[in-house]
């Protein structure tokens, strides 16, 4: 039997490019609004100046970029033996990724709607769509790895439970490197 512990921590592993995309996108944005602008029905923003197609590509490409890193780690230090090969591990990379700022810009969105400013602390809105969505883009375009290494209840469990502490560690991190205007 496979350890669920075991499991867990292998589905972080392959969960990193969901994670380093958000801190990427902050690296990589400030350029080409994502909604050009455009307020919504309700006369704001639909998701505001924090959303940009640069931070968006940018993030996508530096995840994916990782993910292969993280595929020649694992050629070194076999450690997770289901990791996938190159090509699969760049492909998952990405999805997770643009499945990860996707998600973020949804939170931003609802934030929007609720009177929330671009910036504002948005608590759990900051921190879990991105981590539902990057998932459900990987089950959608990438079933097979995904269902075997992601879709384990211990492996979902520590990824939502983790992410909440871990995303506000990055960002008083990215703070205090003055990366960040506010910790969250
Ligand atoms: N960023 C970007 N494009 C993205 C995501 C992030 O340019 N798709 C950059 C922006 O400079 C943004 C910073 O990363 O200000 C931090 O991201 P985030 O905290 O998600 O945005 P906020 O500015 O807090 O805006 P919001 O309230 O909409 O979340
Ligand atoms: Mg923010």
């Amino acid at each position: 039997m496979v350890n669920p512990l075991f499991q867990a921590l292998e589905a972080l592993y392959v969960f990193i490019p969901a994670f380093a995309a958000n801190s990427a996108a902050v690296l990589t944005g400030g350029h080409g609004k994502m909604d050009f602008g455009r307020n919504f029905v309700d006369g704001k923003r639909i998701l505001g100046d924090g959303k940009t197609w640069s931070g968006f590509i940018g993030g996508t490409v530096l995840a994916s970029i990782l993910g292969l890193i993280l595929y020649a780690l694992m050629l070194v230090f076999p450690i997770f033996v289901n990791y996938p090969g190159p090509i699969l591990a760049l492909y998952g990379s990405a999805l997770l990724a643009a499945g990860s700022l996707t998600g973020d810009a949804f939170g931003s969105f609802i934030k929007r709607r609720i009177g929330i400013q671009r910036g504002g602390k948005g608590y759990l809105l900051d921190q879990l769509p991105f981590v539902i969505f990057a998932l459900i883009f990987a089950t959608l375009f990438y079933y097979q790895f995904f269902a075997s290494v992601l879709l384990n209840l211990p492996a979902l469990i520590i990824l939502i439970v983790i992410t909440p502490p871990l995303h506000k560690a990055v960002n008083v991190l990215g703070y205090k490197l003055n990366r960040k205007d506010v910790p969250w």
